[in-house]
């Protein structure tokens, strides 16, 4: 039943993240509350500033990550967290939708670079083998065979075969994310155009290969 009441309730989200502007999320916010909260239940594992803690908890502060997140992504992995890791759904821990938007709100105000205007209907035209191959060269050594870093300190990387991430991040986002990396966390820029080792049609593969390992 409560596995039921999760579908249900991530089918929403879901839904509900196609038709709401980004801007509705805030509306129903509090500019007060957010800062708080965080410190109370957030700071522990993301750092004051979202600067991250590595394994513990990563870099939400991040301009590129706060650049290509949405609303609905940020409110999305608060309320479902990441299942497998220690980041916990809040929305089953004690916070209301009104605390996770606070909290949205909050981490909003880190943001200096203007947010990326991703296209989230692309879809990576890669080749799967290819980018199985390419992964265990460039990726494996932090995020981990298939994409799963488990609780191995070595992998410093985050859980990107995670069933709540690929729901959420389009193949648009992690295409930037992989292009463009995270400054200041140990996920450098990986395209050529920014001095990293792969060509366009390479992150595409490794794209395709990451979206294959959704279930
Ligand atoms: C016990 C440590 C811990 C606490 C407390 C915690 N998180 Fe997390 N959080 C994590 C970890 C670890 C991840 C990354 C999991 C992964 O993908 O491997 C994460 C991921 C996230 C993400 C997704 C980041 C991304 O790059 O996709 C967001 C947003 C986030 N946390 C926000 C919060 C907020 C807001 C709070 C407070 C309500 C919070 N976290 C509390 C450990 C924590
Ligand atoms: C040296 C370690 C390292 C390597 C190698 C690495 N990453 Fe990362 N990656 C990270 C870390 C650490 C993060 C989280 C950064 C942060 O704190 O925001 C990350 C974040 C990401 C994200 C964003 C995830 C999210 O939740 O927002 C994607 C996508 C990603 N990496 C893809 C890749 C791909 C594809 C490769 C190989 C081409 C790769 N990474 C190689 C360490 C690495």
């Amino acid at each position: 039943m409560r596995y039921v009441a999760w579908w249900v309730m991530v089918m929403g989200l879901a839904l509900a993240g196609c038709r709401v502007e980004p801007s509705s999320v805030q509306a129903i916010a509090s500019r007060t509350y957010g800062p708080a909260l965080y410190v109370e239940r957030c700071e522990l594992c993301h750092g004051a500033q979202g600067e991250g803690m590595g394994k513990v908890g990563n870099a939400i502060g991040n301009q590129e990550f706060l650049a290509t997140a949405s609303d609905e992504f940020l409110e999305t992995a608060i309320a479902q967290g990441r299942p497998g890791t220690t980041m916990v759904p809040w929305a089953e821990n004690g916070l209301n939708t009104y605390q996770i938007r606070s909290l949205v709100r909050f981490m909003r105000t880190w943001q200096t670079a203007p947010s990326v205007g991703l296209d989230h209907t692309q879809v990576a035209q890669g080749d799967r083998a290819r980018g199985e191959g390419l992964y265990a060269q460039h990726c494996a050594s932090c995020h981990g065979p298939q994409g799963d870093p488990g609780r191995d300190p070595t992998l410093v990387g985050n859980h990107l075969s995670n069933p709540v991430f690929l729901a959420q991040a389009s193949d648009g986002f992690l295409i930037y994310a992989t292009a463009n990396g995270r400054t200041g966390t140990t996920m450098q820029a990986f395209s050529q155009a920014k001095g990293g080792p792969l060509d366009d049609q390479q992150i595409e593969d490794i794209v395709t290969y990451i979206r294959s390992l959704q279930k």
